[in-house]
């Protein structure tokens, strides 16, 4: 991890400013946050300084950007210095970042750097003739084409010692490079080119048969949709005819209770002869109107044992 502190004395300029075009950048950006928060364009306002500044943010960078956010300067430096894309010491034409982490450094990392320390010099220098600077920095995403570096905004993976040299030898003298694997392979496929998908006829439409496949589909969505019907009609035909026989039993229920009293009852009182529901339309909504008495109805049991005990006072000899 690279130590964030700023460039020395003698590296900084005396002054900045945005140039037009960046200045009229920077009010758009301002201009997209309500009024009051301006200080959310603090990261791109710092972005386009390190872009217009060699690639690297100095202090009076920093100040300027305070400025026009109405922000103490130390909020900015707070910011700068917290987030690695924000270099603050120069870095060479082209700014190298080599990874590090775990899967790069298995897969020679290590190797990486001595490469950089001889082509280059030391870490966070840039070399001589201005056009070349490293850092190590942590996981850049790229870690199936390990091992990488970033160089400005572009990837190189699947590095060598040998071909990362001669990258660097390439870029010093201006010559064209190729971004991406370094290797041959296309993005992170396998070596030797990819080892699935490889049939011709998955992509030319002959995997699905010659001919007007489209026809031959709908036939066979039509004959499905035929099929399904046919099914549903000789459902609905055996339940008709099975529909008599489970429907007798229900016409000879009432037959089944013998007493009158339940013969004059509706059919819902006759199977539930509890309390009635207090929702059920027509029925009395308080307890006290919920009597036989009340309700005009007598129990079959009560009225049998009233007329059992006047048949017993009838057979009494009258004194
Ligand atoms: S570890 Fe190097 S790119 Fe992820």
């Amino acid at each position: 991890m690279s130590v964030r502190r700023l460039a020395p004395d003698h590296v900084q300029p005396a002054s900045f400013a945005f140039d037009a075009a960046n200045e009229n950048w920077a009010d758009q950006q301002i201009a997209k946050y309500p009024e009051g928060r301006q200080a959310s364009a603090v990261i791109p306002l710092l972005w386009k300084a390190q872009e217009q500044h060699d690639g690297w943010v100095p202090r009076a960078a920093i100040e300027t950007v305070a400025r026009k956010l109405g922000m103490a300067p130390m909020r900015v430096m707070e910011v700068a210095t917290f987030y690695t894309m924000f270099n603050l010491q120069p870095v060479g034409q082209h700014f190298v970042q080599l990874c590090g982490t775990t899967p790069c450094a298995l897969r020679g990392a290590e190797a990486l750097k001595k490469v950089c320390q001889d082509v280059i010099g030391p870490q966070s220098t840039v070399s001589a003739d201005g056009k070349l600077s490293w850092l190590e920095v942590e996981c850049l995403g790229a870690c199936c084409n390990a091992p990488m570096a970033q160089i400005n905004f572009d990837y190189y993976e699947d590095l060598t010692p040998e071909n990362f040299k001669a990258l660097l030898e390439d870029l010093r003298h201006g010559r064209t490079v190729k971004p991406g694997p370094q290797n041959g392979r296309s993005g992170s496929e396998p070596l030797g080119g990819g080892e699935t998908l490889k049939d011709p006829a998955l992509y030319d439409g002959t995997v699905i048969g010659a001919g007007d496949w489209q026809a031959r589909v709908t036939e066979q969505r039509k004959a499905a949709a035929e099929a399904a019907a046919a099914k549903a009609a000789a459902e609905a035909e055996a339940k008709n005819a099975e529909a008599p026989k489970s429907e007798a039993p229900k016409a000879e229920a009432p037959k089944a209770d013998a007493t009158p009293a339940a013969a004059t009852k509706p059919a819902t009182e006759t199977a539930s002869p509890g309390r009635p529901k207090p929702s059920d339309p027509g029925q009395p909504s308080s307890a006290a109107n919920d009597t036989p008495a009340a309700s005009g109805k007598v129990d079959a049991k009560a009225a049998a044992e009233s007329a059992k005990s006047a048949d017993a006072s009838a057979d009494k000899p009258v004194k």
